[in-house]
């Protein structure tokens, strides 16, 4: 965005000024995307700039590969209630081998908890009638962008897909209970445009549940498509909020420090969390996300350096860099989070799924609509992207021994959902299906993948909600989740 973001999004007066100057240029690069972005979801197709932007990666990414830690390690923390008799009393439970735990292997990752349980993140897609959650003509929170049935996608197998984890059952997702969990409580996205994907996603399932929609509203009033950096919903019966706030490296990025060389137009501060860090730190719930702006051709080529306290780093490679913004969210979280409080929470990366090109070279996903339902079918070819944000965010948070952290591990059930993106239903009801040559293979359809993430951060919600309780009985150390 160092470059491609238009001033609107962009909150900070001084880069308002800074992008007003560069406009010109700035233009270049988002003009294809503002093809894209026809009336009123022009701001929201900027943010597609970034979508569009995302993908240096050549999608491809796929599954295996994700393998560096092994075997998961699986734990059962999601499935409290199902049928299975598998699932142990709580009490058995150890809440001592958390996140950080070496369950036996020594290989569990920090979203894992000893105890034979189940790897939600392993499983498969399985078709189920009783899906989607919700249908984008009831939500009103929901960007026009996503709304591809309605922007004329003809299909709809893509919304009748339910995860089912290989060796336990999830609970049906109850967005009334998951409401009720979040009474009095404000539950934050912080990322990039396909959190805010994930985010919408999320109001959509929940908002399904209350039947006076004037109850949900913006607490500045703002509608959902307004893309000003932050939105928050307000669930005022359950004095609830669901906010996000676009923050897309996580850290801070401002106008180059006084006397930095003439081609430094902007740099990312690695030791310094995004602006807006203020503002969420007191959240209950806290969702990250990652990486898809980490990249050459987002940062330094733009102009966009990376500074460490006041130094501009002009040789830092991008991937050194992303380390040294990870370690810095992971400083913060221990700093500014209290484990007892705050669930933090990191969606691994999402797959693109440009076939033939990316989206600057006519790659497409439009004829796409079934996943891959053999995992094995997803192409072995490892995405570079996938597997060091993820595995780089498993290092430093076990390095870290932070117990609060959980990882919310999508990127292989995602890899097999070529079928969920919005290719050329993105542009908004009315507006017509974008060209062929244009086509948006990183965001998704909703209702459609992102509500399967939700689900398993519901999940993650019931576990904490267990660890919890189990601590209040057993007085016992805290609690991994
Ligand atoms: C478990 O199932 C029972 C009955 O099916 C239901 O009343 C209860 O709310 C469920 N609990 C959870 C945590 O889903
Ligand atoms: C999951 O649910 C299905 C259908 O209700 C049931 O047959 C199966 O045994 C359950 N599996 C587990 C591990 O609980
Ligand atoms: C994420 O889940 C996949 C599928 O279960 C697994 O292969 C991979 O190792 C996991 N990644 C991490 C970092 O735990
Ligand atoms: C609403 O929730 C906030 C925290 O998100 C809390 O500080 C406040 O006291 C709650 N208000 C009421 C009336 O419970
Ligand atoms: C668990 O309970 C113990 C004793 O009450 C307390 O000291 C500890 O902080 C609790 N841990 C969490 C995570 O709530």
């Amino acid at each position: 965005m160092c470059k491609e973001a238009p001033p609107k999004d962009f909150p900070r007066k001084s880069n308002l000024d800074f992008f007003k100057k560069f406009r010109p240029r700035l233009k270049l690069k988002p003009s294809s995307l503002e093809l894209s972005s026809p009336g009123v979801f022009g701001c929201f197709f900027f943010s597609f700039c970034l979508v569009f932007c995302l993908f240096l990666l050549d999608y491809r990414s796929a599954s295996r590969g994700f393998n560096l830690h092994g075997q998961s390690v699986v734990l059962n923390w999601f499935d409290l209630n199902s049928s299975s008799s598998s699932a142990p009393p709580p009490s058995s439970l150890s809440s001592s081998e958390g996140l950080l735990g070496n369950s036996g292997n020594g290989k569990a990752g920090f979203l894992e908890e000893g105890g034979g349980g189940c790897n939600i993140f392993d499983g498969d897609w399985v078709w189920d009638e009783s899906y989607p959650l919700y249908k984008s003509e009831d939500c009103m929170l929901m960007d026009g962008g996503f709304r591809c049935s309605e922007n004329g996608r003809p299909d709809n197998f893509y919304t009748k897909w339910r995860w089912q984890p290989k060796d336990c059952n999830l609970s049906r997702f109850d967005a009334k209970s998951m409401l009720e969990k979040l009474r009095n409580r404000r539950l934050a996205f912080i990322g990039d445009s396909i959190g805010r994907n994930q985010w919408e996603s999320l109001l959509c399932m929940l908002s399904s549940a209350v039947s006076d929609k004037t109850s949900i509203y913006e607490v500045n009033g703002n509608p959902i498509t307004k893309h000003s950096g932050s939105l928050s919903f307000m669930f005022r019966d359950f004095n609830c909020s669901i906010e996000y706030y676009r923050a897309p490296f996580l850290v801070f990025q401002g106008r180059a420090p006084a006397g930095a060389p003439g081609n430094v137009k902007m740099t990312l501060k690695l030791d310094q969390m995004d602006w807006s860090s203020s503002k969420w730190k007191n959240a209950d719930v806290l969702v990250f996300n990652s990486g898809h702006w980490w990249n050459y051709e987002k940062t330094i080529r733009g102009g966009c350096y990376f500074q460490e306290g006041s130094e501009v780093k002009m040789d830092m490679s991008v991937e050194s860099a992303f380390r040294r913004s990870i370690q810095t969210l992971v400083d913060w979280i221990s700093r500014e989070t209290n484990p007892k409080k705050t669930l933090v929470v990191f969606r691994s990366y999402a797959p693109v799924h440009f076939r033939a090109g990316d989206w600057k070279t006519g790659g497409s996903c439009h004829l796409e609509t079934l996943p891959a339902l053999v995992s094995s079918q997803v192409s072995s070819a490892t995405s570079v992207e996938v597997r060091t944000t993820t595995d780089l965010v498993v290092e430093l948070v076990k390095k870290s021994r932070l117990q609060n952290v959980k990882l919310l591990n999508v990127s292989r059930m995602t890899s097999q959902r070529k079928d969920g993106h919005t290719s050329l239903y993105y542009l908004g009801p009315k507006a017509g299906t974008a060209p062929l040559h244009r086509q948006d293979c990183s965001h998704w359809c909703l209702p459609g993948v992102p509500d399967s993430w939700n689900e398993l951060l519901y999940a993650a919600l019931l576990r904490k909600e267990l660890t919890d309780a189990q601590n209040s009985t057993q007085h016992s150390q805290p609690s991994p989740l």
